[in-house]
């Protein structure tokens, strides 16, 4: 199997342990073990119920505590809906896998994680790209959709909220977008890993799962839930897809760690919490970033409505891989150029990371742009 080189897990893999301010990270700010107990109002006891844990394989689809406290996150999904996998990066591999093949008509809205184009395209896809505009608030134009989506087309991919945009397809478009997919036939996956961080309410946008019957909804704990280190995914879809990603899954999964299940299961128990938490991180932040886009005459952008990150055009004479080498080389601040994301021109700043390193980060950014030509 032939498959594209991963522009932003490249950029990352290269750059991520030579940076001093992290702000091309996408998780809110990592928990640690002791705060993920406390959050969850636990204490040292529970880590000893480890103790006489057999390491076996485990329950092989996610233990059903774990599956039910997933399920639980959604209006419409029971614990059969669901599937356990590692990280929601494990989610979208399979459910592509379980999907698509050789000639399939596969739409993708871009930008977006590349998994979602670059393994259908891997797989044999007939693979049609729909780009996202910054006129548009970086949400998708429908008519296009419709356009594209012919009879038979077999998947949409979408990321809502988007990274790297941070657009937020709100409910409304959601169920439209669905009514396009429903008139091909097609199944729409939705990687619904920032799901928990829109800015305004209770944070947690509509899930593509409960809105499509032939919606899949992928996510995780990475990234609204500070928990990358479980590596710890899932796919909400109907049994169908739950059946046939499982086909997939016993060749590269069996199980997800027993450690990763518990701690997955005590998190997710406690998740209005842990959300709390983020979104007070990524209100409070958003608003510092805001502050300072204020301040930058070269850099414009479409502000975020929910994820992590902001999208920000760059006005300078030099590429946006340039402009983020000579960055992290001058002040140690690391942002991801767009040209990882296929659009040049643009910067994506992960702006969830603690307040201190986000302000000191942009500050130094400040003074590195101000010495530009
Ligand atoms: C849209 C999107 N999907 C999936 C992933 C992978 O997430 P995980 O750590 O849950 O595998 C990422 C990570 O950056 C992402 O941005």
């Amino acid at each position: 199997m032939r498959i594209e080189p991963f522009g932003v897990e490249i950029w990352m893999n290269e750059w991520e342990t030579k940076c001093e301010l992290n702000l091309a990270e996408t998780c809110v700010e990592s928990l640690t073990i002791g705060q993920l107990l406390d959050l969850a109002g636990r204490n040292g006891d529970d880590l000893s119920a480890l103790l006489p844990m057999p390491m076996t394989y485990g329950a092989i689809e996610g233990s059903d505590r774990l599956r039910d406290a997933i399920a639980a996150l959604y209006a419409r999904q029971r614990r059969a809906n669901i599937l356990v996998t590692h990280g929601t990066i494990g989610a979208n591999m399979l459910v592509h896998k379980a999907l698509v093949g050789p000639g399939d008509r596969v739409l993708a809205v871009v930008p977006t994680y590349q998994q979602h184009y670059s393994i259908p395209e891997s797989l044999g896809a007939d693979m049609h790209l729909l780009h996202l505009q910054p006129q548009d608030g970086w949400l998708p134009d429908l008519d296009r959709l419709r356009a594209l989506a012919l009879p038979g087309t077999k998947l949409i991919a979408l990321t809502n909220p988007n990274n790297p945009t941070g657009a937020l397809i709100p409910q409304p478009m959601l169920q439209e977008i669905a009514a396009i997919a429903r008139a091909t036939g097609a199944w729409v996956l939705c990687d619904e890993v920032y799901r928990g961080t829109d800015q305004q309410g209770d944070g947690k946008t509509a899930s593509m799962a409960d809105l499509y019957e032939r919606g899949i909804s992928t996510a995780g704990l990475s990234k609204a839930f500070s928990l990358a280190g479980l590596r710890l995914g899932w796919v909400a879809a109907p049994a169908e897809i739950i059946a046939a990603v499982s086909i997939h899954r016993d060749y590269d999964t069996i199980s997800v760690g027993r450690i990763d299940d518990h701690f997955a299961t005590l998190a997710l128990e406690a998740a209005p919490r842990l959300l709390a938490r983020s979104q007070a991180i990524t209100r409070g932040n958003l608003q510092i970033l805001s502050d300072w886009i204020d301040t930058q005459p070269r850099l414009g952008w479409v502000r975020p409505q929910s994820g992590t990150t902001a999208f920000v055009r760059l006005d300078a004479p030099m590429t946006s891989r340039e402009f983020c080498v000579d960055l992290l080389q001058e002040t140690g601040v690391m942002f991801t150029p767009g040209s990882a994301l296929g659009v040049e021109g643009w910067l994506r700043i992960g702006y969830a990371n603690a307040p201190d390193i986000l302000r000191e980060g942009l500050r130094r950014t400040g003074a590195f742009l101000a010495r530009l030509p």
